[in-house]
């Protein structure tokens, strides 16, 4: 056995049918959205198993000490992958976190035979492609109430729950974001580690180029700003508020524990692929949780009753040209086959 690259053309190896199934899944999941585009996970597919390990070498230390957000990112990529392979009609049976001493090792999928592809499989298959965040101000109307109950369910049927925030809540959400906002600004090494991955790290296929940000603007609810020292002007200062119809959601989960963030980040994965499939626009909101006291104001708002992991912006897009995609790394670098050696004669 030998181990390749996804991409090397290497005709003197054998990679089983099933294995290049897994493997292509895998590549489909680069599309996956993460935390700052750090695409922080390693796929390894050997026969009929593919193994979803996290890349802690993309961990954010001074947002996501816990490796929340980068677990998040790695349950949107396999949630990504089981869409790819149930579009292509191949069943798998998914195993999270199968081994408590080695933490890294988040899920394997083991292929379990063909099935049937669905047309809701195929529908979210093609919002892989068209997705992107778009952190444009949304259009005036709001996201109509049925498609919302849809995007609650996709949520459950990953596994969490998404919780809408009512209006009577938007000044809560408004409070955590704005405090994080100015924490976070106020901290050096998270203005150093925002300077990394919106510039030097762009040359490698990842990180959040500037042409896909946006102003913060006069907002009902800030978000981030990635140049790291724009506090932008205040819908108190008068200035003429934008994104007034966006909607959010919190996803939510029963307990604060890597196997449940896992979840969540499937559960994110199915809003967005599931609002994009709606013709809605989103962007993901991680900075509503990753300051403790911000985190700890949703949680009140929820009722004490769930832990808040992500937030979701979702609103109907702006006209005009959408952002562009993100760039993503080469597959070589994310995905390995192992094969076997063809000798001759
Ligand atoms: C766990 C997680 C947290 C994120 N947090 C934010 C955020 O706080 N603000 C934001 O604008 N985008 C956020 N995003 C979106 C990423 O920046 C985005 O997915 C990444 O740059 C790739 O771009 P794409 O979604 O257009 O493919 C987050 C995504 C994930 C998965």
């Amino acid at each position: 056995m030998v181990t390749v690259r996804h991409t090397e053309p290497d005709a003197a190896i054998r990679v089983e049918a099933v294995s290049r199934i897994l493997a292509r899944a895998a590549v489909t999941a680069l599309r996956a959205p993460s935390i700052w585009n750090t695409q922080p996970w390693r796929w390894r597919i050997e026969h009929d198993v593919a193994v979803l390990r996290a890349d802690r070498r993309r961990q954010l230390d001074p947002i996501d000490p816990e490796g929340r957000l980068l677990t998040v990112s790695c349950g949107a990529a396999l949630h990504h992958a089981c869409v790819a392979l149930a579009a292509e009609g191949a069943a798998v049976v998914v195993d999270r976190l199968p081994r408590d001493d080695d933490p890294d090792l988040l899920a394997t999928l083991r292929y379990a035979g063909r099935l049937q592809p669905s047309s809701p499989a195929q529908r979210l298959r093609h919002a892989i492609q068209a997705r992107r965040t778009d952190r444009r101000p949304f259009d005036v109307r709001p996201v109509p109430e049925h498609i919302a109950d849809r995007l609650r369910a996709a949520a459950r049927h990953a596994g969490a729950d998404m919780h809408l925030v009512r209006p009577q809540d938007l000044t809560a959400v408004a409070v955590a974001a704005g405090h994080a906002a100015a924490a976070e600004r106020a901290d050096p090494a998270y203005r150093a580690e925002l300077d990394r991955w919106t510039g030097a790290r762009l040359a490698a296929g990842e990180g959040v180029p500037h042409d896909t940000t946006a102003a913060v603007g006069a907002r009902p609810v800030p978000i981030r700003d990635f140049t790291g020292v724009d506090e932008g002007p205040s819908i108190y200062s008068g200035a003429e508020p934008v994104d007034r119809a966006a909607s959010y959601g919190v996803i939510v989960t029963d307990v604060d524990e890597p196997a449940a963030w896992l979840v969540a980040g499937e559960a994110l994965s199915a809003v967005l692929l599931t609002a994009t499939a709606e013709r809605l626009a989103t962007s993901a909101m991680s900075d509503l949780v990753e300051v403790r006291s911000a985190r700890d104001l949703l949680r009140r708002m929820l009722g004490d009753v769930a832990h808040p992991v992500i937030g979701v912006r979702i609103g109907v897009p702006a006209p005009g040209a959408l952002p562009p995609h993100s760039p993503r790394r080469p597959a070589a670098e994310t995905v390995e086959v192992v094969g076997e050696l063809m000798v001759d004669g």
